[in-house]
């Protein structure tokens, strides 16, 4: 049926579908710029430097960093962050319509590489939270920390629902998993759009401490992982709350945007360039 034949008061329930499912396109398409600009930074700063074996050059930036004598905790960090370019470069690409209807088989098997590498991530990122010293207090450690056990399980409900073909709730878990692997670039471009916002370090102590950096710890994904629950309950919902998601959204899209500009400028490139 086309638009032109529905009865008339199936178009505020249309066009409050529209405005939802826009507003999704809107933060997928920002998010992909951000996570391509993110993932350039790891190949060309991590990537380009490993290559070279100057690994001293990520201390630059790391604060556990490249250690001498340590094998394994190096070997950890090193695969990290490989696997960190591959979950960047993945995880938005499962997520593209067109790409699941085209090449299925594609998606089956970058889904599995996803799967397996966030989760590899999430247990070698574990080992060196607890191993090494980090930026900030124990706060950012038991958040980050959190993170990672909240991926290894959503990766592997969303595993098992598309082995049991049970599509609709893989496609949530799925969801959800990007969202979550997704909290440490959440954590950059929420803090960046901070201190844009805020023409300073409001509410950051000079130890990377202070209640901003505290709240972003766990904040970085449960905040996205909230306004996914309520995107999904929002289209199960009526045109008045499918209308408001769609404008809290856009909304935060916007200072999304602002936060990858922000990230983009004054972390990622100068370290390229
Ligand atoms: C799964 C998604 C993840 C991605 C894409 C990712 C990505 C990265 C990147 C790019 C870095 C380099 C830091 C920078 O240049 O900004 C890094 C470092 C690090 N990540 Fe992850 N990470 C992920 C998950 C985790 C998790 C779940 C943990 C902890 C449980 C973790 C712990 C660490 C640690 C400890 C470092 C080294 C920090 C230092 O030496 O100062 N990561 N990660």
């Amino acid at each position: 049926m086309t638009d032109t034949a529905l009865p008339e008061q199936d178009l505020p329930r249309r066009l409050a579908e529209r405005a939802l499912r826009a507003s999704g396109v809107f933060w997928f398409s920002v998010a992909m710029v951000g996570q391509a600009a993110f993932v350039l930074y790891i190949v060309l700063f991590y990537g380009r430097s490993g290559l070279a074996g100057d690994y001293a050059r990520w201390n630059d930036v790391l604060v556990g960093g490249w250690r001498t004598g340590d094998m394994v905790g190096n070997a950890t960090l090193a695969l990290h962050l490989l696997l960190a370019a591959v979950i960047t470069v993945g995880g938005p690409l499962q997520l593209i319509p067109a790409v699941r209807r085209r090449w299925p088989m594609f998606h089956r098997w970058n889904g599995r590489t996803y799967m397996v590498a966030a989760m590899l991530a999430s247990l070698g990122g574990l080992y060196l939270a607890w191993t090494r010293d980090l930026a900030g207090e124990v706060a950012m450690q038991v958040g980050i920390s959190l993170n990672g056990v909240l991926i290894v399980v959503c990766a592997v409900m969303a595993w098992r629902l598309a082995l049991a073909k049970r599509f609709d709730e893989h496609r949530r878990w799925a969801l959800r998993t990007f969202v979550l692997v997704s909290g440490v670039w959440f954590f950059r471009v929420g803090l960046m759009a901070w201190l844009l916002a805020n023409r300073g370090p409001v509410g950051i102590g000079e130890d990377f401490d202070g209640p901003y950096v505290r709240f972003l710890a766990y904040g970085c994904y449960l905040v996205p992982l909230a306004v996914l629950e309520l995107y999904f309950r929002a289209q199960r919902a009526g045109p008045a709350a499918r209308v408001a998601t769609a404008a809290v959204v856009g909304v935060l899209t916007l200072v999304m945007a602002l936060g990858i500009l922000g990230a983009a400028m004054g972390m990622w490139l100068p370290r390229v360039t």
